[in-house]
């Protein structure tokens, strides 16, 4: 018998707030149809003054517990992905970790910017079939509008807010590629590129959170090449091809490099699953906003074959395959 991660269920939470590419328009020297076909953005959720990351991800954890049908107290792992924590510390873990009243158990951040959700999801997989966990709460949640230069009109328009979950839960199985969970994880950086796409503040620089810094094309031409390379060797190491993928549910960045993936695997647009126009890049939120989405309305089954992706700062990179 194998010890597997399966999803129990999932949840996701978006801010109230909408701003349309015209908003942005109307205060930026930029235009809905330049958003929209660069990049595929239409809008974007911006969180309220008062709701930081945390509340973003309590409600998403809130949700994908009421949808696995679990109260708080059976998590004994809290997985959180962001870049744009409540606090230097605590981690935001621990403060969801208390507002879910499931404490004590293990509950931390990581920090792997737009790959967040796919390392997380990696850590909280280990430690489930490690036997340390039994469920787990893997969540993604960000407030970039909290880090963006809105003067900067070749980054501000990109981004947006929100938070996802997933609830995790080790289960004994046979362990073949037909079984349901996690089936592998593949992680990847190259800190090298570093100036490429980066936040120039911080706690033990100077000191104030500082403002997203990206060279754009140079970071699309990196994604596309190297995102390739993480989907082509999720399918091989399980000694799958993109024909067996049922579900690409990609980190939304750009609309451009989602089709590419799509093209690489041999996969229709119909089993893309493209929040990217509403959401905008949410980065570690991203993928299970993105789930949570296709779960709810009935896309995700189970049984289904879901492939992962995603790349980020630093660079960070990986692919996830799982079994719905
Ligand atoms: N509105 C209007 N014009 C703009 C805007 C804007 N918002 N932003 C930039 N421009 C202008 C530029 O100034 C430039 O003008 P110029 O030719 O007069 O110099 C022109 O548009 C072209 O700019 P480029 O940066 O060359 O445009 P490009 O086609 O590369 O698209 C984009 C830019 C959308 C950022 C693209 O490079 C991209 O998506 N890169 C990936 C970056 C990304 O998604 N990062 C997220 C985190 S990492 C990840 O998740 C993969």
């Amino acid at each position: 018998m194998t010890r597997r991660s399966v999803v129990l269920g999932c949840g996701a939470y978006l801010p109230k707030r909408i701003v349309s590419n015209a908003e942005l328009a109307a205060q930026l020297d930029t235009s809905d149809d330049w958003i929209a076909q660069r990049t595929g953005i239409k809008q974007r959720h911006i969180a309220a003054k008062d709701e930081a990351t945390s509340h973003l991800a309590t409600e998403a954890a809130r949700a994908a517990l009421a949808d696995a049908g679990i109260a708080a107290d059976a998590i004994d792992l809290i997985v959180l992905a962001t870049a744009t924590p409540d606090e230097t510390f605590p981690a935001t873990a621990a403060r969801v970790q208390a507002n879910l009243g499931c404490g004590p158990g293990i509950a931390f951040d990581v920090q792997a910017v737009c790959s967040g959700f796919v390392y997380a999801l990696a850590v909280a997989d280990n430690f489930l079939k490690a036997g340390q966990s039994q469920r787990a709460l893997v969540i993604g949640a960000e407030v970039f509008s909290r880090i963006l230069d809105w003067e900067d009109r070749s980054t501000c328009v990109l981004f947006g807010d929100g938070a996802g979950a997933v609830i995790l839960e080790a289960q004994e199985g046979a362990g073949t590629t037909a079984d349901r969970g996690v089936l592998s994880t593949h992680l990847y950086s190259d800190g090298r590129y570093h100036d490429m796409l980066y936040v120039d503040g911080g706690p033990s620089t100077t000191g104030l959170a500082g403002h997203l810094r990206m060279q754009g094309k140079e970071v699309f031409r990196h994604a596309v090449v190297k995102l390739a390379d993480a989907v082509d060797t999720a399918v091989k190491a399980n000694g799958l091809t993109g024909a067996d993928v049922d579900w690409l549910v990609p980190h939304q960045a750009n609309r451009r490099i989602i089709d590419a993936m799509a093209q690489r695997l041999g996969l229709p647009e119909e089993k893309v699953v493209i929040t990217i126009d509403r959401h905008a890049n949410t980065s570690a939120a991203s993928i299970p906003l993105a789930l949570a989405e296709a779960a709810r309305d009935g896309r995700l089954k189970p049984g289904h074959l879901v492939l992962m992706e995603a790349m980020g700062g630093g660079f960070t990179w990986g692919s996830a395959l799982l079994r719905w």
